[in-house]
């Protein structure tokens, strides 16, 4: 059995590449819907489907505990999957399977508090809050029209405002290995959009795109100096310790094996996802 990690493309890599760190000697099966990527700019019924046929191809493929490394199908399909594909793949198959998405740990992350915590609200309505830190999340067109960060933040920190900026195209240059000079065009054009519409840069800023976790340094260049930046690889891994820990039945294998599958073409990832993952990389295919 394995760890499944799931993605539409190279964005997944960088939750993967910290889980392997994490758990160095569990099986892992990773999964690139390249031939539909990128997702954000589906339909939300359209991105269920999708992601509930990439978490089948993993369970075929031996995952049981599969980690929805993409924040579009977290925010939009999680919920049906855990709901109903969960239940019934476990009764089909007969051994412990489930799904976690990456949005819980990012927003645990985010606000420093657990996911079951919920705010007492001590502020009369419409009292005034002294100082309002900005958040701002730079994602995709789907993650940020259902506006998960937005409420899942408000519901824990009202001392903490949330702005999403959805960033349409910028997974798919990520994902065809656009220049540094290409995709800095775009970062920029996206961090002055929010700060326009805010009135100002963000205090930190959430990497609410795997994708984007690869250009980080781009975003860093492009944000004012200092920003600090929520990195989601980090927070999904230690989450994810913690869940193993609580769930021992989850097979995750000892093998230590790495298997990169794709749905689209098969053979080498563009230079640039060799330079973030320090060799070159190789999907076969789904
Ligand atoms: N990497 C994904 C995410 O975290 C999906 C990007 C896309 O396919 O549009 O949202």
């Amino acid at each position: 059995m394995a760890m499944g990690v799931f993605d539409s493309g190279v964005g997944g890599l960088t939750v993967h590449r910290e889980l392997t760190r994490r758990f160095p000697t569990a099986d892992f099966v990773y999964l690139a819907d390249q031939a539909m990527a990128p997702y954000g700019g589906r339909g939300g019924e359209e991105i269920v489907d999708l992601t509930r046929a990439g978490c089948e191809r993993l369970v075929e493929a031996g995952a049981s505990l599969i980690v929805l490394a993409c924040n579009t199908a977290s925010a939009i399909a999680l919920r049906r999957l855990q709901q109903t594909w969960v239940p019934e793949v476990r009764a089909r198959t007969g051994r412990p399977v489930n799904v976690l998405g990456i949005i819980v740990p990012t927003i645990e992350a985010a606000t420093g508090l657990p996911w079951t915590y919920e705010a007492e609200r001590l502020r009369e309505e419409g009292e005034k809050r002294e100082s309002l830190e900005i958040t701002g999340v730079f994602c995709t067109a789907a993650t940020a029209m259902s506006r998960v960060y937005e409420i899942e933040i408000d519901k824990r920190r009202d001392d903490l405002a949330v702005f999403s900026e959805p960033c349409p195209g910028l997974a798919g240059l990520i994902e065809l290995g656009a220049p540094d000079e290409e995709l800095e065009v775009v970062v920029r054009d996206h961090v002055d959009a929010l700060r326009r519409r805010v009135g100002r840069h963000p205090d930190k800023a959430i990497l609410g795109c795997t994708h984007y976790e690869i250009v980080a340094d781009v975003f860093a260049r492009e944000l004012p100096e200092g920003t600090p930046l929520i990195h989601q690889p980090s927070a999904v891994a230690d989450a994810l310790e913690r869940y193993v820990t609580r769930h021992p039945e989850y097979d995750l294998g000892a093998g230590a094996g790495r298997v990169f599958l794709t749905t689209g073409k098969a053979g080498p990832q563009s230079e640039r996802v060799s330079r973030f993952w320090g060799a070159p990389l190789t999907f076969d295919p789904a």
